[in-house]
């Protein structure tokens, strides 16, 4: 028997050699952080919700329910962000990795991965091995993406991280020259501050030789955005809501569900899609394990999500600012999503890192 290329690699190899031992093995071929305490994740919901407005932050959107709702999403027909960037990644893909001729993708929030499917094919015909790390929050997602990878790429190493962004990137070895993706417009979660402490915090951890893929969805006509993002199905609204099913089950906290709806807008002046849930009736929340509770107001909303808009012009200015030339820039023919393409080189205006 032969060995392959798959075969020669641990997983944690792409995880920096110092930052290994902080990581542990739950599934085959995923690892997730060791030092987080039990009541991080409780205490971060229970924060954002004693917040005025109050807020929950997306990633709680992502237990099992959500991964399988937001799968259901990307096929809706209002949906169009999927199959739109799935079809300029398709087109692409060939051009991106000779673009960036890298052997390691690291994908952020990669779900399913089922669009990714073009890139490592790309990859894999272009190389003919290399490494495909996952991170996302969901076991489910990652556990879906792993089959995937195994099933379709056995030529390539595949990890699942399971952690948030920010943990991953700092573990994250910089001595792989390696393409970040970061694809289905997930950026779009992001408040402007959010978006400069991400970057700022991706630059500080990518390597010089190293690319990142972005794919974002573009300011359009509000009546097409508003039709994604509140579905006749209802697909939408049972994802949105179940993020209070999940905090219900995480923090131990009273949300009932019948109490609360669905709501989304769209606002111009942020450009971007405001998801909330609102209470029908006044009613109090209680928190007994944090001794607490709140007069939940009929018509108040909690922001579960919101998801911005794009001009990837100005995305290209914003990101030049943190060191990331771009490469290209590849779009549909209706200009709804964009894919764009950056070197990390310097960040201008002389500010080398030290
Ligand atoms: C996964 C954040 C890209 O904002 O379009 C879809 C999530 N929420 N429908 C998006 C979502 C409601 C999605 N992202």
């Amino acid at each position: 028997m032969t060995l392959g290329p798959a075969d020669t690699r641990e997983p944690a190899e792409i995880l920096s050699t110092g930052d290994r031992a902080t990581w542990s093995v739950t599934a085959p071929s995923i690892l997730t952080p060791r030092r987080r305490p039990p009541d991080r994740v409780a205490f971060g919901m229970v924060r954002t919700l004693f917040d005025r407005p109050r807020w929950l932050e997306p990633c709680h959107l992502y237990d099992e329910r959500g991964s399988l709702l937001f799968e259901e999403i990307c096929e809706l027909p209002e949906y169009y962000t999927t199959r739109t960037e799935a079809a300029i990644l398709e087109r692409e893909a060939g051009t991106l990795m000779s673009l960036a001729p890298v052997e390691c993708i690291v994908e952020l929030g990669a779900g399913f991965s089922k669009k990714t499917v073009h890139l490592l094919k790309a990859l894999s015909r272009a190389r003919g091995r290399g490494t495909f790390a996952a991170v996302d929050v969901s076991a489910t997602a990652l556990m879906a993406s792993r089959s995937m990878a195994e099933e379709l790429f056995p030529e390539l190493a595949f990890t699942g991280l399971e952690a948030r962004f920010e943990d991953a990137i700092t573990s994250i070895t910089p001595d792989i020259p390696k393409l970040v993706v970061f694809l289905g417009s997930t950026i779009g979660n992001f408040t402007p501050t959010d978006m400069l402490h991400f970057f700022t915090h991706l630059c500080d951890h990518m390597g010089p030789e190293d690319y990142l893929l972005l794919g974002v969805d573009r300011i359009k006509e509000p009546e097409i955005i508003e039709r994604a993002y509140n579905d006749s199905r209802g697909v939408t609204a049972a994802f949105i809501l179940n993020a209070f099913t999940n905090v219900t089950r995480a923090t131990g906290a009273g949300f009932r569900p019948e109490k609360i709806t669905y709501r989304s807008s769209y606002s111009r002046a942020r450009e971007r899609v405001e998801m909330y849930g609102i209470a029908t009736e006044t009613h109090r929340v209680e928190f007994p394990r944090h001794s607490a509770s709140f007069v939940w107001e009929k018509g108040e909303g909690i922001l579960v999500e919101t998801s911005r808009k794009f001009d990837p012009d100005d995305l290209q200015v914003l990101l030049r600012s943190f060191g990331l030339e771009s490469l290209g820039h590849w779009t549909d023919p209706k200009r709804w999503f964009s894919l764009l393409l950056f070197r990390r080189t310097a960040p201008s205006g002389g500010m080398e890192p030290k």
